[in-house]
């Protein structure tokens, strides 16, 4: 990226996917549904970073219920915008999850390998019970057979970025999600 490229870095926001009034009203209902399923015993939400930061921010804010947070850093390895089918967790919880109801929250499902491995590696750890979200899912480009318990959105084969989503780190703080122009 040419960041010193204003109209390159605008001009590569081909068009607006999702807004941001859907996504906060699909966030709204996510709360509350979540918020609903509480028994008493302690919800603990872990953000895979970076891409679910923006996602948890308002996650939580629209649950009603105690919930802690936890933060594991996964990072799937790109070749420009297409997954290199390599991951690694460079930062894990700090919290013993035995004692939680886990809900993992995570931005996108693509291929499905990052939420596998993560899923895999937490089930060792005895949590209450286990529930992935996910703000966006791309099914058409699973190479492992995943599903997350709740999608707010499904999308088309398309890269997009903002509401938290970077191509090469940058367009993260975009409050919408739009598609990348990967043709510039
Ligand atoms: P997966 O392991 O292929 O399912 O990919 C998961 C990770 O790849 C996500 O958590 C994102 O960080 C990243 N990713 C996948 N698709 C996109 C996209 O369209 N835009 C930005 N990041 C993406
Ligand atoms: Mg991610």
């Amino acid at each position: 990226m040419e960041e010193n490229n204003i109209e390159l870095y605008q001009s590569r926001i081909k068009r607006v996917l999702i807004t941001q009034d859907e996504i906060a009203a699909a966030i709204k209902e996510t709360g509350e549904k979540i918020s609903a399923s509480y028994d008493g015993r302690p919800i603990l939400l872990v953000s895979i970073l970076k891409g679910s930061f923006v996602f948890l921010a308002d996650l939580c804010r629209a649950i009603t219920v105690p919930c802690e947070i936890g933060f594991m850093c996964a990072k799937s390895y790109y070749n420009g915008t297409v997954s290199a089918g390599v991951v690694k967790i460079t930062m894990d919880l700090e919290q013993d999850i035995s004692k939680y109801h886990v809900i993992i929250v995570e931005d996108i499902i693509d291929t499905g390998r990052t939420l596998n491995d993560v899923v895999k590696l937490l089930k060792t750890r005895k949590p209450i019970s286990l529930k992935v979200v996910t703000l966006l899912d791309k099914p058409s480009r699973r190479k492992v057979a995943f599903e997350a318990d709740m999608a707010l959105f499904t999308i088309p084969d398309h890269f997009v970025i903002g509401y938290g989503l970077d191509c090469g780190e940058y367009y993260r703080n975009l409050p919408y999600i739009a598609e990348y122009d990967e043709t510039k």
